[in-house]
């Protein structure tokens, strides 16, 4: 296992579209693994693969609290398959856009198909702070950003700022 760098803005790797998996094996199984490991290290509670630079379908996540037994969901090629009308809002910062954080209205609910890493195909309903994570991974792996839908100046001036604010219950990093 290792420590991978995690690579930042404006690197445009992290707008490029990540290529499906086709069979689970050993490199990809490593790759969960290090994934796992950055993330835990960055304090993130999620991470895709093209965030160490590697342009697959792979993104883990790890929404326990810090006090908490940890609960890693690794997913390989998800899909979205159902999102519901009602939405949920939540500061977001990512692990590839430091100390900036943007509140983003996503789809409260949503259910998404993946292969685990055994190679089965597995369906989960997601909630909350799960879907909300979920769906910012694999715009991830569509080469999204949480700063893409704003304007130029707003982004820059985003990206200039670090964030001061105290701690709110619903900024999460992934
Ligand atoms: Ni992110």
């Amino acid at each position: 296992m290792s420590i991978k760098d995690i690579i930042t803005v404006p690197d445009d790797t992290l707008k490029k579209i990540s290529s499906p998996i086709e069979n689970v094996g050993d490199k990809e199984k490593e790759l969960i693994k290090d994934l796992f490991e950055t993330m835990y290290n960055s304090n993130g509670i999620g991470l895709a693969a093209v965030q160490v630079g590697i342009l697959k379908r792979i993104l883990v996540i790890d929404i326990s609290g810090k006090d908490e037994k940890k609960q890693p969901l690794s997913f390989i090629n998800p899909v979205i398959k159902t999102v519901s009308d009602e939405t949920s809002v939540y500061e977001e910062g990512c692990l590839s856009i430091p100390n900036t954080f943007i509140e983003i209205e996503r789809p409260k609910t949503c259910e998404v198909e993946f292969i685990d890493i055994n190679g089965k195909v597995k369906n989960l309903k997601c909630d909350g702070l799960l879907s909300t994570c979920l769906q910012h991974e694999i715009n991830h792996l569509d080469g999204k950003l949480i700063i893409d839908n704003l304007s130029k100046l707003k982004r820059d001036l985003i990206i200039k700022k670090i964030s001061k604010t105290q701690k709110n219950p619903n900024r999460i990093i992934v």
